[in-house]
This record gives structure tokens, sequence and C-alpha cells, in this order.
């Protein structure tokens, strides 16, 4: 099977009720026609995901939106405005027609407009929304590159191939309050805490669709170690890991990561895939990480991402 799409043969696939890799400025997603049951479920057997995780819908035009949303409250329509096309998802009210297998059985809908050239263009030219979360295995690293999305589902997902991802880190998630006056962050996110503070006030809140759930996401092959108060791994802490992991003897891969936020998020997963690739030499990874420096914006998000893809923090 040729791995790589162009945009009209995506467009068969979609319309024969298959799942394809589309790309995103965040992550690469497993993307099928909300309009079709089959391929919904295929995103679910494909992932292995569980039915209880809602799915992100795209949109490639504000069309689209009020396909799936049914109604658009002055406060969303204005981050809308600002942020999308764009890494922000926003919870809303779900319109009667789309099939709740999407949603989990919520009354809402998760919507986005990527920023991707290629995916806007393969929206607005298939006419259609198309679901997709990000295209990995249920748990495990997002992929950010073609080749991720062709090695985790052995071939079986053709791809459109749009290059690396800009961002590199999932889209913030944001909900609101009852009367859509305030702002809840479920994800962060690039469009971060302080870009939304601008509009409304806005709360750090679990994901009432995933109530503590999923503490552990995004997880590499082999065990990340992170090590937060200490820069250098000595004897002891290599004695500790060695035993907590059950790894004798210990064979560590290390993950070094930019200073700069903008590369750090763009660089994390691809380097989490990397250092795990020789899969026989190691059986750990160790990155060095400073949670207590990192809690503002962009960072927020990869502090997030780390403690959850983190088998031990030390
Ligand atoms: O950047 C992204 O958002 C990527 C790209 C492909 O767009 N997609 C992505 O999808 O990360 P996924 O399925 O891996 O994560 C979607 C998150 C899940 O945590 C899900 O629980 C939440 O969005 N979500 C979706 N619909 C929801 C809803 N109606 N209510 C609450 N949370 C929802
Ligand atoms: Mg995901």
């Amino acid at each position: 099977m040729n791995s790589v799409l162009t945009i009209p043969e995506a467009m068969v696939r979609l319309r024969d009720g298959e799942c394809i890799g589309m790309p995103t400025e965040t992550v690469y997603g497993l993307a099928a026609d909300i309009t079709l049951p089959k391929a919904i479920d295929k995103i679910f057997q494909i992932k292995q995901r569980p039915f209880f995780d809602p799915l992100i819908v795209h949109i490639g035009n504000e069309a689209q939106l009020h396909t799936v949303a049914a109604s658009l409250p002055p406060l969303a329509q204005k981050l809308a405005n600002k942020f999308w096309p764009g890494p922000l998802t926003m919870i809303l009210p779900k319109h009667s027609e789309v099939n709740s297998k999407i949603t989990s059985g919520l009354p809402s809908v998760g919507v986005r407009m990527p920023n991707h050239p290629l995916t806007l263009q393969l929206l607005k030219n298939y006419g259609k929304p198309l679901a997709a979360p990000s295209a990995n295995l249920f748990g495990h690293t997002s992929p950010t590159q073609a080749q991720h999305v062709i090695k985790e589902f052995s071939g079986r997902v053709p791809v459109l191939d749009g290059g690396p991802c800009l961002i590199g880190v999932e889209s913030t998630v944001v909900g609101f309050n009852d009367n859509f006056t305030s702002i809840f962050i479920y994800r962060p996110g690039a469009i971060t805490f302080e870009m939304l503070n601008e509009f409304a006030p806005v709360e750090r809140k679990e994901n009432p669709a995933a109530p503590g759930q999923l503490k552990h996401h995004y997880m590499p092959p082999v065990p990340l170690v992170v090590l937060s108060r200490q820069k250098y791994l000595d004897e002891s802490t290599y004695e500790q890991l060695s035993t907590q992991l059950n790894c004798h003897p210990l064979r560590p891969n290390f993950i070094k990561l930019s200073d700069d936020a903008v590369t750090a998020a763009r660089e994390l997963y691809s380097h989490m895939r990397d250092a795990a690739q020789e899969r026989e030499n190691i059986n750990c990874l160790i990155i060095n990480y400073d949670f207590a420096s990192r809690q503002t914006g962009l960072w927020e998000s990869l502090s997030d991402r780390l403690t959850k893809a983190a088998r031990l923090i030390l």
C-alpha cells in the first residue's frame, strides 16, 4: 500500500469510510468523516481508544462550525475570531446531527479549525468536518511527523504528509461556565492561560469528560524519568531507578530539550520517539526538567505533558 496520499486520494479514502493520517500545526490526527458511523468506529478500533474519551471535530471554515455546534455564544465567537485557525479546541453545545459516538454521549462537542495549509485545503475541498484524535495508540506519545503515524500503525494508515508539526503539542482544550462568561482550561497548549485571560477570567480545571482517568498519557514505549531537582544521575539515583523500574542493569538514554519553549515544544515528542528507538539497547529515558520555573506560557503545556508521560519524577 502506498502510505503517502495526495489531497484527492485522501478524499477518496475518507468517502470510502477509511481513516487517514492528517497533518495539523499541533500533532498529526487520525481523521474520519463525521457523517459515516463506521468510519468513526474505525478511529476507536485503530487507536484502541475507549469510547468514553470524546473526539475533536475539525472544521475548515465557520460555515462548517454551524453544522456541528448548536450555538456560538459571543465569548466563543471572540476566541474563534482571534485564535482560529489555530491550536484552540472549544467545547461547545452539540448540534443534534452530530453522531453521539464522537462526543461519547455528551451534550457538548469539541471543535477546532487547525492551522495547516494542506489540511485546511482538504477540509474545504471535502466539504465536511472531520473527527480526529491524535494519530497514536491510546495513551502513547502523539505523532509530529508523517513517518511517526506510518510506524505507529505499521503502515496500515495512509497519511497526508504535511511535514513536521510546527507547534508539537496538542491544542489547548477549553470549556466555559454555564453563561459563557468565564473560560476553563482542560488541557494547556500553545494558546496559553495568559492569552485567554485577555478575553475573560480563566480557571484551570479537570476535564469533566475524563475525570481522573487519564493521569498517564503521552507515554513513550520505554519508561520516562524526569529529573526535576538534580542535574546529574549520581550513583545512588542510578541504584534507586534500577530498583524502582526493575531494570538490571539500567541502560538509560538521555533527552536534551531546548531552553527555548517554542523549540522545546516542537521537539519534545520527536525526541521522545527517537530516544526510544533503540529499544533493545535501552530500557529507560531520562530528561532534566525544572517544573518549578516552568509553570507559565507555553512551558505550562510541556510541564503538563511531561508530568503525564513520566513513569517517575525525582
Ligand atoms: O491538537 C489537537 O487537539 C490534536 C489534533 C489532531 O487536532 N488532537 C487531539 O485529540 O489531541 P485527542 O483526542 O488526542 O485529544 C482530545 C481531547 C481529549 O482529552 C478529550 O477528552 C477532549 O479533547 N474532548 C473532546 N471532546 C470533548 C468534549 N465534548 N468535552 C470535553 N472534552 C472533550
Ligand atoms: Mg491524544
